[in-house]
């Protein structure tokens, strides 16, 4: 099923807050979980959306209500990963989120899209932090074919998870940028 991406514009701003909201009480719901408990702060989100870093995601056209999103940017948080390991091309995921009850394994399909992304731009690595208490949502990023890095305990989303830009783990859902 072909899925459409596109830059996220500022009224999306407030879509992703409400899903992230929604993320959160379905996470401590089903998981008992505290991740996302605190709302992202708009202004935040509102600069990835001017670096064209937010990415917004529908099922179909254009004009059907989206239903995933995807950050990706090429910050790389120092109390995560080493010297070295900033110096290396990587991109760095964030916010990756499907709006609850839309599209199972959409996620995966859009880690392989950054994935693609990232290396035809001449990146190794694609990055990410998830949540450090959170073991299902780490095992499922192990799941997606990543490789635990390490964690830092003095962060919430702490648990440093990469793979190759190159990789992809195959989906029910092709993902086309537009
Ligand atoms: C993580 C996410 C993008 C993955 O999307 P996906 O590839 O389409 O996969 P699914 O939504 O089908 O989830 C796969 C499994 O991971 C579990 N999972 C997803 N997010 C989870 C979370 N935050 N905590 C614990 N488990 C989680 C799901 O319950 C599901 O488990 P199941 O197969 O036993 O039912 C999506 O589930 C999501 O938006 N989760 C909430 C927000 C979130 O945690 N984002 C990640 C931020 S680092």
């Amino acid at each position: 099923m072909t899925h459409l991406i596109r830059r996220a514009h500022p009224e999306d701003v407030e879509t992703v807050v409400r899903w992230r909201a929604e993320s959160a009480a379905w996470i401590e719901r089903r998981y008992g979980s505290d991740q996302w408990q605190r709302p992202f702060p708009a202004d935040q989100l509102m600069k990835s959306v001017v670096a064209g870093e937010l990415w917004i995601v529908h099922a179909d056209t254009l004009t059907s209500s989206p239903v995933a999103t995807i950050t990706v940017d090429q910050d790389a948080d120092p109390a995560l990963w080493l010297p070295e390991e900033r110096d290396e091309p990587a991109r760095y995921v964030h916010k990756l989120t499907v709006a609850p009850g839309k599209a199972p394994g959409l996620g995966a399909a859009l880690l392989d899209w950054a994935g693609r992304a990232a290396a035809s731009e001449g990146a190794l690595w694609l990055r990410l932090d998830a949540w450090t208490s959170n073991q299902r949502l780490r095992q499922y990023y192990a799941d997606q074919g990543f490789a635990f890095v390490r964690e830092n305990p003095e962060r919430v989303s702490g648990a440093a998870f990469q793979r190759r830009a190159s990789f992809q783990m195959g989906s029910l859902y092709e993902v086309v940028e537009v």
